[in-house]
């Protein structure tokens, strides 16, 4: 769907749904009023927040802004892994189960805050021992297994930085984030499971490791038991460095403004960026998102489905459930193994209360029909949540149908990488929402939509854009704040540029409609296109690339490569296929075009710029749009001629 068709079909969309009583009744908040008192006193209302936490040292001032630099609680200390466990263990909750992992081939455990400590501790221990000292980045490539929190909170209580890496990167997307942030240590496994075949994440590490020289140590967890190449003095088991690892370690009282994090995002040109989160802001918003927008109690059991390699794993698989202490649900591997029923097999299984998951898998859902969630009870499920890009009205119904069982409030939650946490979502309590909007700001959070020139569009279609700085917001992009402040912080004067285009209705919801720049969301994933374009024109047949996304049924949007060969190379089914695979190894599967189409030229303006909107048009099927700067206006004909020849 283009952003105009988006347009037209959300305004056609009126129907609404309060919350029902029963949920208001018990919801964390039932009155609006909130809304308003933390517009009255933001930094009283957010550090009331933070207070909810543990901290070692009190802050002495709550927000530093320094457009576009913020600081929050200046002079506090604290450590997220102390917040995440101690805290629960201290409280007499030890006992509580924190994680129900499920591997993919069918293997349960469930680990209580107590143990999840005793493992913390122990590899905080193994990484001292691996000389990671405080400030130092830790790079973490591993399967949705129990350690990846480990290693995380590990990470965190010893005040090393973590920079976690999704497991369908390939080697060189590895290599590139290590190189940027210098780690000094790499924690991998000698696979993981992905619908039935295994992953091989230890290959693909050795691989960018031979081009890594920030590097020393390497841990290797055991998780499929096949056998992998230890490099004698860099690698190293996990389980051989737990046998004589220490259990106490002391959590280091880390600055509120320490960094947390780094986590890589794809722009609109170059590398990807290596988004920095602090620790006191980053925990306070994660916390305080995680207890209001999921309306989490004591007997809740939470399942977030999102990889920990995405921000959505970091604040609502590790960082919001665990301060919050909440039971929390984990697994391993594909929703559509062994069979597409396995969601709600799990959530049946585990009495799955609260469920977030993205679109695309909700439209995948639907395809596979609801004869198969039918099939479970999800009686227990009384609350529902989507992220990562705009839910369309039909799919939005269908969850609630199907999944909700027309009983379970619906969170559409908007926000990204670099916010940290939840920016725009209904509260269950209290927000009537409107299928394929993601409502208001949270409490605490202000929103504006904005026209090019910085006007506040009221009613209508704009940019989304955020008005003062909040807790989770990202600190700067590592070894880039040029960078940082172009990308975020110059389209407006001391307004965040999100980059994303939207439309304010007269209740002043938000309904999102997509990147306005070259980032495309495939399946709730952002991809760059000129990094996929990189990847093409990295391949020795090709000359010059132009990748667009089209609008795709499952995956929101399916990246179209247009590709031009050097002299003397030909066009084949054999190189389209080359090609694809290609991006595949340079970037990781998540990027492969669905198609890749050759051509002479590509349709350039007079200056020599790209035109992507006519490649996409073409890509999508449309009518060409205005063609007139074209430097050649045939360019473009031929290749639509050629398009539709090929799709037949
Ligand atoms: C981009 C951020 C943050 C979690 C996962 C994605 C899109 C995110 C929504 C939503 C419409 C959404 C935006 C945003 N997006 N949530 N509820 N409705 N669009 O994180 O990779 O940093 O991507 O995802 O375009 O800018 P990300």
């Amino acid at each position: 769907m283009t952003a105009i068709d988006r347009i037209e079909t959300l305004l056609d969309e009126q129907r609404s749904f309060p919350p029902p009583e029963g949920f208001r009744k018990q919801a964390h908040v039932s009155d609006p009023k909130v809304y308003e008192q933390a517009k009255k006193d933001r930094e009283g209302y957010w550090a009331d927040w933070a207070r909810q936490l543990d901290w070692i040292k009190p802050w002495h001032k709550v927000l530093e802004w320094k457009p576009p630099h913020a600081k929050w609680f200046l002079g506090g200390k604290l450590n997220a892994s102390a917040n995440c466990l101690d805290r629960h263990v201290k409280a007499g909750r030890g006992d509580k189960v924190a994680l129900i992992w499920e591997g993919e081939p069918g293997e349960v455990r469930r680990i209580t805050y107590r143990e999840l400590l005793g493992e913390v501790t122990r590899f905080a221990n193994v990484l001292k021992g691996l000389d990671v000292k405080r400030g130092d980045r830790v790079a973490i490539y591993l399967p949705m297994v129990p350690e990846v929190a480990v290693a995380m909170l590990a990470c965190a209580r010893i005040g090393a930085p973590h920079t976690v890496v999704f497991g369908g990167f390939s080697a060189d997307s590895l290599k590139d984030r290590i190189n940027d942030n210098q780690a000094k240590v790499l924690i991998t496994a000698d696979g993981g499971y992905r619908r039935g075949s295994l992953v091989p994440l230890k290959v693909n590490a050795d691989e960018a490791l031979k081009d890594t020289p920030s590097v020393k140590h390497v841990v290797v967890l055991k998780r499929t038991g096949k056998d992998v190449e230890m490099r004698r003095g860099r690698d190293q088991w996990w389980h051989d460095l737990m046998k004589t690892a220490g259990d106490t370690c002391a959590p280091e009282a880390m600055d509120a403004e320490d960094p947390l994090y780094i986590l890589y995002t794809s722009g609109t040109t170059g590398k990807p960026k290596g988004i920095l989160h602090t620790t006191g802001g980053y925990l306070t918003q994660a916390y305080a998102t995680t207890k209001w927008v999921f309306d989490l109690k004591d007997d809740d059991v939470f399942w977030c489905t999102a990889d920990v390699g995405w921000v959505t794993g970091h604040t609502y698989v590790v960082y919001g459930p665990l301060a919050l202490g909440v039971t929390e649900v984990m697994y391993e591997g594909a929703p559509d193994f062994p069979a597409k029923d396995r969601f709600w097999a799990i959530c049946e299984k585990h009495g799955v209360t609260v469920f977030y998951t993205a679109p695309t898998a909700i439209r995948a859902f639907m395809k596979w029909g609801p004869d198969l969630p039918a099939k479970h009870s999800l009686k227990k499920l009384r609350l529902l949540g989507t992220v990562g890009e705009p839910i369309n009205p039909e799919a939005w119904i269908w969850y609630h149908k199907n999944i909700g069982g027309e009983r379970c409030p619906i969170v559409d939650t908007w926000w990204q990488t670099e916010t940290g946490g939840i920016m725009i979502t209904p509260l269950p309590g209290i927000t009537t929402t409107k299928p394929g909007s993601a409502t208001i700001p949270f409490p605490g959070i202000e929103a504006e939509l904005l026209d090019g020139q910085g006007k506040v569009v009221p009613v209508g279609g704009g940019f989304l854009a955020i008005t003062s700085p909040w807790p989770g917001m990202l600190r700067t992009i590592w070894g880039d704040d040029e960078r940082y402040q172009q990308t975020y912080w110059s389209k407006w004067k001391n307004v965040y540029f999100a980059g994303d285009g939207a439309k304010r209705d007269a209740d002043s919801y938000y309904w999102i409609l997509g990147r306005v720049d070259d980032v495309l969301n495939v399946a709730g994933h952002r991809i760059g296109t000129m990094e996929v374009e990189s990847a093409l024109v990295d391949h020795p047949a090709v000359a010059e690339a132009a990748v667009v996304g089209k609008a795709h049924e499952m995956k929101g949007q399916a990246l179209a490569a247009f590709v031009t060969l050097k002299e003397g190379k030909q066009p084949s089914d054999a190189l389209r296929e080359e090609l694809k695979a290609h991006v595949a190894k340079k970037i990781g599967a998540l990027a492969r075009p669905d198609d890749v189409i050759f051509s002479a030229d590509l349709p350039k303006t007079r200056s020599g710029k790209i035109m992507r909107r006519l490649l996409k048009d073409i890509a999508e099927g449309r009518t060409l749009g205005d063609t007139t700067t074209l430097a050649d206006p045939a360019v473009v004909q031929r290749l639509k001629d050629q398009y539709e020849e090929k799709e037949g």
